[in-house]
């Protein structure tokens, strides 16, 4: 996949990763933004109800072998799991359509985004940087409803709900098109630490917890798709639709063990746009760019030497 041709987005991508780099140090062989991670393998099976939103290979197969990565927040990979700042947490899915064919969905702990456009991002990630962003949020309600929005410490990565943000427009086999934005909820339920609860748990008990529960068995998440209304706006993703919009249930992913590979983390780069017929990006102007910024510091890890989580 090459970078856009739009010479002004891969600029904004090149100072956004300047900026992340700023804040959060260079860590060669890590990600940017979601540093720690861990990769788990599994299936997808999707329901009946998925065929009538999209025709997209992985909603008629009868099962898709999926890769998925559980991360902390921040561009930090020593980050305690119980630090404040590990939220929103990160869920990202490959669906392994076949050799080399996949689409992804790349989905956060918070649903919604402080900002409408990568240019707003980069001036917030500014003004974070020097000190004070106050004066940023007062003038960006958005932004300011994001920060304020509750993010718990989860109990464990199966116990907390992921959002893509951003809408895709999905294409039926009859060419019938919705709307919609991925929910994917955890089988096991949600549950959230208070915050004494998280103070007291060790720097790593996400990944250890997450070891013992895939050793009892599969950990389900049912993956949603809440479908716009015909005016609701689509191509912002500081903007909620009401909460009485559809949802479709869309299938269920049963991750059954960790990635053998221990390479695999540094090698894969997930990809905010899917890239398969039947489900296109929206005009969020936020899937181009952080496919953009997604790819440079994806090449940048691959190129950085030995293997890393
Ligand atoms: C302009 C906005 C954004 C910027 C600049 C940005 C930046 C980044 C960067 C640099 C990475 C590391 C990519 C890699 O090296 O492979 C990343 C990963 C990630 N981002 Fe974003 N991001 C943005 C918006 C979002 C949004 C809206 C979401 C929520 C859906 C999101 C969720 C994630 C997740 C889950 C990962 C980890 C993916 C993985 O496990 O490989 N980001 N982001």
């Amino acid at each position: 996949m090459p970078l856009p041709s739009d010479e002004r987005i891969v600029k904004l991508a090149n100072d956004l990763v300047a900026q992340l780099d700023t804040l959060f140090g260079l860590h060669p062989g890590f990600r940017p933004a979601h540093a720690k991670g861990v990769m788990l393998t599994g299936t997808f099976t999707p329901t009946h109800e998925a065929a009538s939103l999209t025709r997209a290979p992985h909603a008629t197969h009868a099962s898709t072998p999926v890769i998925a990565r559980f991360s902390d927040g921040t561009g930090v990979p020593t980050i305690p799991d119980n630090d404040p700042n590990a939220s929103p947490r990160g869920l990202a899915i490959r669906f392994q359509l076949g050799e080399h064919v996949h689409t992804d969905i790349v989905s956060q702990s918070t649903d919604g985004f402080p900002t409408r456009n990568g240019q707003e991002f980069l001036e917030f990630l500014r003004a974070i940087a020097a000190g004070d962003p106050s004066s940023f949020l007062a003038g960006h309600p958005a932004a300011l409803a994001f920060v304020q929005t509750p993010k718990p410490s989860p109990a464990s990565f199966a116990t907390e709900a992921y959002f893509s943000v951003t809408a895709f427009r999905f294409v039926n086999a009859k060419g019938e098109a919705r709307f919609g934005r991925y929910r994917i909820v955890p089988g096991a339920g949600l549950e959230f630490l208070d915050d004494a609860t998280a103070k007291a748990r060790d720097p790593h008990y996400l990944f250890d917890e997450l070891a013992s529960r895939i050793a009892a068995g599969p950990v389900r998440f049912d993956l949603q798709v809440q479908v716009a209304n015909s005016g609701d706006v689509v191509d912002d993703a500081t903007i909620h639709w009401p909460a009485d919009r559809p949802i479709v249930n869309f299938g269920s992913m049963n991750l059954t063990a960790f990635a053998p590979d221990d390479d695999s983390h540094r090698r894969i780069i997930f990809d905010p746009i899917p890239r398969v017929d039947g489900i296109e990006p929206s005009g969020d102007p936020l899937l181009e760019l952080r496919a953009a910024v997604y790819l440079l510091t994806g090449r940048r890890r691959r190129q950085a030497g030995q293997a890393h989580a």
